[in-house]
């Protein structure tokens, strides 16, 4: 029989206690989460619902502020400004990682990595669908997605403070070691954690689609919907793959080594073997054209990826 032992029956209660106790998403957050950015009054929408929450109005002015360029310009920003400055496209994930703050307001290095990993995964994810428009994917769900994707590690980490290093006693390295150390700690991992938080939360089904099957391989693919979830799981997992790829690599490597002739190639060629060792074998549906494309976009891609994330992160106030 598989016994559960008292620290894990502790630790999985006081997870899902965790989740019943959350308060739900503010109701202006959870209807414009729903609206569609290519409604031609989308950003008409958008004023209307925000200007009901004051507190959300006031930190979405913040958020515009704090990421346009010229301080004199900041100082003019009205809530139509910010609205329309930050734009369509990117309201709903500045909703969403405001949110996100509300409840994990990061207390220690594990949940700043994660908020690092978090923003990262959505901003690589967000280039990966620009670098595949015909595959028509909607940038803003990937985008929830990938920000949401380990939305059951905060919950993890917040009810088990020690958590994190409980598990990683169990010094995992792949998704399925994770989740396997996550079990053994916790009676739970965070895949199941995750997706009960967005049921919770009422976040669109797409979204918590997402969520519940980021690091499922083996999702069928014969009818439509299953394959366009198998689709947005790829970007993901490729997503998330680079986003730990890139914290095991030195942040800066010296300009006479990048300059070097042939050294972005062999990165390239690197990246391009291991993720198709661990991701492009593994039940990907993703046209075979694009194999060598995202390689290469990823790496000649990583500063802005890192400079995006330092910038999403400041205007969350998360950078150090
Ligand atoms: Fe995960
Ligand atoms: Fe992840």
């Amino acid at each position: 029989m598989n016994s559960i032992g008292p620290n894990k029956q502790q630790y999985s209660s006081a997870i899902n206690n965790k989740i019943g106790s959350l308060p739900l998403l503010p109701s202006v957050v959870s209807q414009l989460l729903v609206l569609s950015p290519d409604d031609d009054d989308f950003l008409d929408q958008v004023y209307h619902l925000a200007r009901q929450d004051p507190t959300f109005s006031i930190r979405l002015v913040q958020y515009a502020a704090k990421t346009c360029k010229s301080s004199q310009m900041a100082e003019k920003f009205s809530l139509k400004h910010a609205i329309a400055r930050l734009g369509s496209r990117q309201i709903a994930s500045i909703v969403a990682s405001l949110s996100l703050m509300d409840s994990f307001e990061p207390r220690n290095q594990s949940d700043r990595n994660l908020w690092v990993h978090s923003v990262q995964v959505a901003v690589i994810a967000k280039k990966l669908v620009e670098v595949m428009p015909d595959l028509h994917l909607e940038s803003e769900i990937i985008y929830l997605g990938a920000l949401l994707h380990d939305i059951g590690r905060f919950f993890i980490f917040q009810a088990v403070p020690e958590g994190p290093s409980r598990i990683d006693e169990n010094r995992w390295s792949t998704p399925a070691a994770l989740l396997d150390a996550e079990m053994k700690t916790c009676g739970i991992d965070h895949v199941r954690v995750g997706a009960d938080a967005c049921v919770h939360w009422e976040i669109p089904k797409a979204i918590t689609d997402i969520v519940a099957n980021h690091h499922n391989y083996n999702l069928p693919t014969d009818a439509l919907d299953e394959r366009l979830l198998r689709l947005r799981v790829d970007i993901i997992q490729i997503a998330d793959f680079y986003s730990v790829y890139l914290m095991n690599q030195p942040v800066m490597v010296p300009d006479e080594i990048e300059q070097e002739e042939g050294y972005e190639e062999k990165q390239i060629e690197i990246l391009a073997t291991e993720l198709a060792e661990v991701i492009l074998s593994t039940g990907s549906v993703l046209p075979e054209k694009y194999r060598s494309i995202i390689p290469r976009t990823l790496i000649v891609q990583r500063k802005n990826i890192l400079v995006e994330t330092g910038k999403i992160l400041d205007a969350l106030g998360l950078q150090e």
